[in-house]
């Protein structure tokens, strides 16, 4: 699908990321400050312009649900949720961290930033395309690449991820956010069977997947829009799931689900004490998977 460009979608949702902490209430839910520096131009002016507007109009743009209100707070909410939990997989011995189809993630950057002691080892996962892309991004913005990072490139509907693959001797946390969607059926599932076949015990992946929401259901024109953008975009969606339905799919490729987290939970969790507009739609899962 995404051949040889680099994917838009990993600029939209590195710009989402950015835009929550230069707009949204503080403190921000997740707090990317790196994303920032990996945008073109014109988005930066864009959010500095909306940064810049005065309190009252600042006031009530956070008390505007749009479209952005909500896929940025799914956005936003998803990192926190990795994040969260690799934090707590960190206490439990895992020192890897496997951002699958990472696009601008910052995660290695932001480490890099603020060390921690000992840092933990990255493993960046994405389409050739964007990979490239990336590594050329960061050596034009004079951002090194950090020694604990390793860019592991693979097209999951091409190439099997076992073929690359660098062995641990001690367990994984991997994410695989805001991809799920656009990649088959059988690219999920051979990515998930080769991850749980080839991560040791104790291993841990959190992964988001969407629902197709009915056509009455409130967010259902959200999800259509965003589908006929990002195929647009040339990143059009192919899978959705039933929550039962992807649970059935991770067991049977080696998984043990620990949470399946709808909206309802991640808005309790996460948004409930905000008070901007911020929600997720109800089509945004979040999947806890152990092994
Ligand atoms: C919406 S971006 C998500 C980026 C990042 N995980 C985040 O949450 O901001 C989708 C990512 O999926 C990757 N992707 C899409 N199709 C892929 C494929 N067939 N193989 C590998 N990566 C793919 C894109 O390169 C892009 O980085």
């Amino acid at each position: 699908m995404l051949d040889a460009v680099p994917s838009r979608t990993a600029t939209a949702t590195a710009f989402t990321r950015a835009a929550h902490v230069h707009i949204d209430d503080a403190p921000p839910v997740f707090d990317d400050h790196v994303a920032y520096d990996l945008l073109p131009g014109y988005q930066r002016r864009f959010i500095k312009r909306l940064a810049a507007l005065s309190p009252p109009w600042v006031r009530r743009y956070r008390q505007t649900r749009n479209a952005f209100t909500t896929m940025r707070a799914q956005i936003v909410v998803r990192a926190r949720y990795a994040e969260d939990a690799l934090a707590k997989a960190r206490e439990t011995g895992v020192d890897r961290f496997v951002v699958l189809a990472a696009g601008l993630d910052t995660f290695a950057l932001r480490q890099a930033l603020r060390p921690t002691d000992p840092p933990i080892e990255v493993v960046e996962i994405d389409h050739p395309a964007t990979q490239r892309w990336k590594r050329k991004l960061l050596a034009e913005r004079g951002i090194a690449e950090p020694s604990e990072l390793t860019f592991l490139p693979v097209d999951f509907e091409e190439e099997a991820l076992a073929h690359v693959w660098i062995d641990s001797t001690t367990p994984d946390f991997g994410s695989w956010l805001g991809t799920t969607y656009y990649l088959t059926r059988e690219a999920i599932t051979a990515t998930l069977t080769t991850l749980a076949e080839r991560t040791q015990p104790g291993s841990q992946l959190v992964l988001d997947y969407w629902r197709e929401p009915p056509p009455t259901d409130l967010s259902a024109p959200l999800l259509w829009g965003t589908r006929v953008a990002v195929a647009l975009q040339q990143e059009p969606m192919r899978s959705f799931f039933e929550p039962q339905d992807i649970e059935a799919l991770a067991e049977a490729a080696g998984w043990r689900v620990r949470e399946n987290c709808a909206a309802t939970e991640q808005n309790r969790r996460y948004l409930a004490a905000r008070n901007d507009q911020l929600s997720v739609p109800s089509f945004a899962h979040l999947l806890h998977l152990e092994h």
